[in-house]
Order: C-alpha cells, then structure tokens, then sequence
C-alpha cells in the first residue's frame, strides 16, 4: 500500500453510507475545512465507518485514501459511549453532568487508541504530517511518536478543555496529558482552553511554560517545545451565502413562516439533542414569556431543532424525555387552533433546509451551558445576506470570544435570558443591521480554510525551529 505525506486521524471518516449502499462526503465541519487540503497533497483519512463490527479494506473516495478502523460492539460501548461521551464529554462541559469514571472504558479507551496509531502509522510516508482530531484520541499523539519519531504530528480539540480543578478528577489525568504533549502544536477553540491545559502541564508535571509554548523534557535531557495555543474553528461562510442567495431557497424561507401560521416573530433553536446545548433552559425561558403575557403565540413561535445524538447513553435518554414533557406540556397549554408555541423536530436537515430555517428566522437563540465553539451561531450570521435577525448568544460557547456584536447571555440566569429574548424580538431593524454587519464581517474574514491553514502553518513552523 502506498504511504501518505499528510494523514487526518479522526473518530469518524468523512463519509456516510447513501442510499445505494455507496458513500457520499459527509455534512460535517471538518470534512469542509480539510477538503481543499486533501486536494493538493497524497492524503490518507484514519477513521471509524461509523458502525459496529464493519471490517472494511482501505478504499479511495474523491482523491483521499480512506483507512477505515474495525470498532467491535464492546469497543462503541467502552470507547465511544463509554469513555468518549461518558466520561470525557461531561468532565470536559463542566460537569453539566455527572462523568463516570469507569476502568473498562479506560481499558478500552486506551486499546482503541492505540488502533487508531497503528493504522496512522502504517499510512503515513517518511516525514510525513499527521494530524489528529479530537477527543476521542487523545493518546494518539504520543503513541504515534513513539512508533514513528520521524513524523510531524498535530492534535486539534474541538471541545472545551476545562479548568484544572475539574479536570484533575480524571484517574487518568497525567496519562491523558502524555498523550496530548505527544504533538508537535495541540491547538484548542479558546484561549482560555489553550490556559487550562497548560496549567494542567505546570501542576502535573511542573514543567516551564512561555506564552504559548510548553517545555517538555526528553530522556536524553533535551527539551521539546509543544506550542499550544488557540486556533478558533470556523465554517465555510461561502457556501452558506451561496445557499441563502438561491430564489428556491428564499421561496422555501417564505413558506416555513406560513406553515407556522405568519407569527411576528420566528425564534429558532438548532442543536444536537445534547445536554451542553441548554436546550432546557431555553423552552423554560420561552415558556415563562408566554405565561407572563409578554409574548402571545401570535407574537411569537419557537423552533426548535434537536438532531438525534448518542441515543445509547444514559444521560442522552433522560434528556430527551425531559425536553419533550416541557414541549408537551408547553404546548397544551398555549397552542392556538391556528399557531403553536413550540416547533419541536426530533430530525436531521439537509443543508438547504437548514439555510431556509436561517433565513426564516428573526432570532437565533444559541443558550449552551458550554460549548467548544458553536457553529450554528456562525451558520446562522453567514445566511443572513439580507443584515436581518438576531443572535442570541451564550457567553459560554467558544463563538462568544469572535461575535461581540450579538446579544449575549447568562443561559442560568433565566430573568436575563427572557429580558434578552423581548430585546431581540422588539430590536429596531437599524440596529439588527448594525450589529449583523459586524458578525458577518468576523465570520467571512475569517473561514475554515483560514482555521486548517493557520493551523498547519503553525505546525510546519513548529518544527522548523527544532
Ligand atoms: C462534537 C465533537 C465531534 C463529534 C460531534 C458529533 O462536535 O467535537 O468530535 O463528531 O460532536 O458527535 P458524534 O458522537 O455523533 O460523533
């Protein structure tokens, strides 16, 4: 098999099985973002089909060689369910809820991470780069350094990295920092992430940090420099613009807001059904306005999307049950024969449909507890070509940190988070533009292909200096 000189280690490939039992690209950011990397160079993808017990050989999927990784039904358990979005997803949303730290997943955690590396290793020419995505792997930046020394090797996180005070409840804590320091850049949303990791560096190990570089010493009493540092992660603005312009799309905009029966004002929620996304807190805000008397179910109509997610993992179930007895209930008691309160849809949509939601909507409310980044919020400002609709948005998104200009909130303090949601329904359309204006300017200047090329710049000056 012939060997890569740049390979993307990821829990998932950038594929989806269609219809035909082929494989179309898959919606997500990331695919997008590496797209035009792959192109130029012999790329190779390591990834997880997405389905248990699918052994596939490696297969070439528009210009990419993609090297699927063999999960058993124990290993998406263990790993994925266990460990990755049980353990690892809530200590590092700040324990929103509760992270079981359980020693098979570990156990596993560590095995499927090693797989992960051999195959990376395998894949990868003399020299070549690899980068490694997320925190589904985190063990393998180091594991691959010690099969391969020669190579370059990234890790970006997609997700929170939290304060060292929680994280120190992981029992694994200083094998996770080892396998993290195993790369050349570790790159993080925030700032405030790249701060926490390196402070977590300094009190498990003490060693020395300089702004964004970490010292890390080596057996031989030689000391390798780990730069990490924030790398915000963006969308690909374009294409949403293109999107927005389509008449077919615009038309279908116009048709969303009939359906709900032309209420003042259309609010949207779009998440996976995930706890961090403060989806709970959100319907109680909007509920409290409409038993107020602030908002009438004329003035105003909630949608709100919640894509299917991790439905195996416990804390995942509860929370469905919990959202959908508020929409019920929500909705039995302010529904009109001709408009309803909330639009709940348990779905996924295609993009397309997506953009027209985004067009059809005055306000975007975007209430996580704690989130990595936030792309919805980028979506939503990229659609809006016309300078309408505002975004309501979490300080404690990463999204916070770029999109000054959007109405910020507290999602815990629900007094705030109602008096922010009347603001932006009654906002003068002067002022919508003023601030959409400002958004749209961040989100286009800076894209995706801005994230994955300073990303890989940093990485390939990284390790010119040594
Ligand atoms: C977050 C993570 C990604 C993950 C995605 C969807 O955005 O940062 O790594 O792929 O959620 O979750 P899933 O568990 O379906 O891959």
């Amino acid at each position: 098999m012939s060997q890569a000189s740049f390979v993307v280690v990821a829990n998932r490939l950038p594929v989806d099985r269609d219809d035909n039992g082929g494989w179309r690209r898959s919606p997500g950011g990331l695919v997008t973002a590496l797209e035009p990397v792959m192109k130029g160079v012999d790329g190779a993808w390591v990834g997880w089909p997405g389905k248990a017990d699918l052994t596939l050989e490696p297969f070439d999927f528009d210009g990419t060689r993609l090297i699927p990784v063999t999960l058993s039904a124990d290993d998406v358990q263990n790993y994925y369910e266990g460990f990755s979005n049980d353990t690892i997803w809530p200590l590092y949303h700040d324990v929103i809820a509760a992270p079981r730290y359980r020693r098979v997943w570990w156990d596993t955690y560590v095995e499927v991470n090693e797989r992960f590396a051999d195959a990376a290793a395998a894949a990868a020419s003399p020299g070549a780069t690899v980068w490694v995505q997320d925190y589904q792997l985190q063990l393998v930046p180091r594991m691959l350094r010690e099969k391969r020394p020669d190579l370059t090797i990234g890790y970006f996180h997609h997700i929170p990295f939290p304060a060292y005070g929680l994280f120190s409840q992981l029992p694994w804590r200083k094998q996770v920092l080892e396998g993290l320091l195993g790369a050349d850049v570790v790159g993080f949303q925030r700032v405030a992430d790249a701060g926490n990791f390196a402070r977590a560096v300094r009190r498990q190990f003490h060693y020395t940090t300089k702004s964004t570089g970490i010292h890390v010493p080596q057996e031989d009493g030689s000391v390798r420099n780990v730069l990490s540092k924030a790398f915000p992660i963006s969308i690909d603005a374009q294409s949403y613009i293109e999107l927005a312009q389509r008449p077919d799309i615009q038309a279908r905009a116009r048709e969303i807001r009939e359906g709900l029966g032309n209420p003042r004002a259309v609010l949207l929620g779009v998440d996976r059904l995930d706890y961090t996304k403060g989806i709970r807190h959100r319907l109680k805000a909007f509920g409290e306005l409409l038993e107020d008397g602030r908002l009438g179910v004329e003035d105003a109509t909630l949608v709100q999307v919640a894509s299917p997610s991790r439905e195996r993992v416990e804390a995942y179930v509860q929370l469905r049950d919990e959202i959908e007895l508020t929409v019920a209930r929500t909705n039995g008691d302010f529904d009109t024969m001709s408009h309803t309160a909330i639009r709940y849809l348990h779905q996924a949509f295609p993009r397309e449909e997506m953009v027209a939601l985004y067009l059809a909507a005055d306000v975007m409310l975007v209430t996580a507890l704690r989130d990595g980044m936030n792309l919805v919020a980028k979506e939503y400002v990229a659609s809006r070509i016309d300078n309408k609709g505002v975004l309501v948005l979490s300080e404690f998104a990463g999204a916070a940190d770029e999109l000054g200009s959007a109405v910020r909130i507290n999602p815990h303090d629900i007094d705030g988070l109602k008096d922010a949601i009347m603001r932006a329904v009654e906002m003068p359309r002067a002022e919508q533009g003023r601030r959409m204006r400002a958004l749209r300017r961040r989100v286009l200047d800076h894209d995706v292909r801005d994230w994955s090329r300073l990303f890989l710049d940093a990485l390939s000056n990284a390790t010119k200096k040594v």
